[in-house]
């Protein structure tokens, strides 16, 4: 598999590999940092819920419109949007402009794990008092020049991967570390959860209070769904163009969400009742990954050891998603501007590098500038890019597929000789649906759904979440 070059295209080595390849795109931050502090600000079981749904609805139907039109075109979103319609090629470019941002803010957080490691190889966080820990963790990214180092760290080992093409490396090693990722989070649940006074969290993460659902809530958990699963600018675009053309794309669709949601209720299961088992408040934010796990290593036998592998995997998680999102601007560059890799690479990565540096100093000397909302920069960036281009992306991409490409559902009305009135549905193979069922070969029953979601509910319900959590 080679990303990054259009005249050879490459292809993933299996069905498997590509699994794994969209999953680490999807697999990371989001999951293991985001989702448990969102779940802990947004009233626990209340917004797990709406994610669910809104993961099921909308998640693993976009992720399906987003793979097929990749394979069909094969190529990046940009491209893919100008082969089957030319005046739609500027959403593409909305894509790019979520990815930049999201990557600025992205390799901050990804600097303080890689400084994470760091402490915990050094022992330096081998306590259970959380407000120790929480003064390391406020002390080190309110300081002005470490979290920038660690941030160009991690931009650095983001970009050393693209500018190479990712040739075979993500394919290889996110087989290996995926099930690694998967093995450690399931020790790290079991020391939670079994913490004296973890229940209460249990409860909390699992019981849904209707009173907290909000327009705010739900907004919450869409950005979340999109940002999550990497759709809205075009990531598994770029990734379903290089998928075989006889995969199976509506199961392809339903394991990546799966495994994503698997990870992210992991994270949530290893975190949200530690914090209350060690009397943390779940709703501190952004800082409860840095603050709450820490705790729990320093509960669990060889804990300074997991710490470390803890931390290593969650970097790895976080570096499959952040190539992907450097992929997609350093392809728009290089298939649009004639760029060379090497050269569209290096000048975005430090592009992006200088977006992220306001986003570090937002956590501490300047903490005082709030842009939206009352929100930091760093928050206002996130807010902006996930919860206002993904889904904005995603309303797009639904009136793409299912109104411009076209996905047709055709009314039969019949009558009964006693006079009732029966409706059925037909669905016509236009390209888009032939392409997601190989030519009708795939078996997929919820083909007429399908069409329907992307059609109707997905637009629609999307544009109402949007102007009423952006509004409100
Ligand atoms: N899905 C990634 C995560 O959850 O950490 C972040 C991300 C990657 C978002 C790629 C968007 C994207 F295109």
């Amino acid at each position: 598999m080679d990303i990054g070059s259009t005249q050879e295209r490459g292809q993933w080595g299996s069905k498997l590999g590509f699994i794994m390849a969209a999953a680490g795109s999807a697999v990371g931050l989001g999951n293991l940092w985001k989702f448990p502090f969102l779940a802990g600000q947004n009233g626990g079981g209340a917004f797990v819920l709406v994610y669910l749904v809104l993961l099921l609805l909308i998640g693993f139907t976009l992720m399906m419109a987003e793979i097929t039109i990749g394979r069909f075109t094969g190529l990046n979103a940009i491209g893919a949007y100008r082969k089957i319609k030319a005046s739609w090629a500027w959403v593409g470019s909305l894509g790019v402009l979520a990815g930049f941002l999201i990557l600025s803010f992205y390799s901050v957080i990804g600097g303080w794990i890689i400084a994470y490691i760091v402490k915990a190889a050094t022992g330096t966080f081998n306590t259970a008092d959380t407000k120790m820990l929480g003064d390391m963790f406020t002390n080190f990214i309110q300081s002005s020049g470490t979290p920038i180092f660690y941030h160009g760290l991690f931009m650095l080992m983001t970009l050393g991967i693209v500018i190479g093409g990712i040739q075979q490396g993500i394919e290889k090693y996110s087989k290996i570390l995926m099930p690694a990722l998967f093995g450690m989070m399931a020790l790290v649940v079991l020391r939670s959860v079994t913490l004296d006074g973890a229940m209460e969290g249990i409860k909390f993460f699992i019981t849904p209070d209707f009173s907290k659902i909000t327009g705010g809530v739900i907004l919450a958990a869409l950005g979340q769904v999109f940002f999550s699963l990497s759709l809205g600018m075009g990531c598994m675009i770029t990734y379903g163009s290089y998928l075989s053309k006889d995969t199976n794309i509506p199961e392809c669709s339903l394991i990546i969400p799966l495994i994503d949601t698997g990870v992210a209720v992991m994270a949530g299961f290893a975190i949200i009742p530690a914090a209350m088992a060690f009397n943390f408040p779940v709703d501190a934010g952004p800082s409860l990954l840095f603050i709450t796990l820490p705790a729990v290593f320093s509960k669990m036998p060889l804990g300074g050891l997991m710490g470390v592998i803890f931390f290593v995997l969650a970097l790895f998680a976080a570096v499959t998603s952040s190539i992907s999102l450097l992929e997609v601007c350093v392809s728009y560059v290089v298939d649009e501007w004639n760029w060379t890799r090497k050269k569209a690479t290096l000048i975005i990565s430090g592009l992006i590098f200088a977006a992220g540096i306001p986003c570090s100093l937002s956590q501490g000397p300047w903490s005082h500038i709030k842009l939206i909302k009352g929100k930091g920069i760093l928050d206002s960036v996130d807010f902006v890019a996930s919860n206002v281009l993904l889904p904005l992306g995603g309303i797009l991409l639904c009136v793409f597929i299912g109104w411009v490409w076209g996905l047709r559902r055709i009314q039969h009305i019949r009558k009964t000789e006693e006079g009732e009135t029966i409706i059925t549905w037909e669905l016509e193979y236009t390209d888009a649906l032939k392409e997601a069922t190989n030519d009708g070969k795939v078996n997929f029953p919820m083909a007429t759904i399908w069409v329907f979601l992307i059609k109707w509910l997905a637009p629609v319900a999307i544009t109402i979440v949007f102007f009423q959590g952006v509004f409100s």
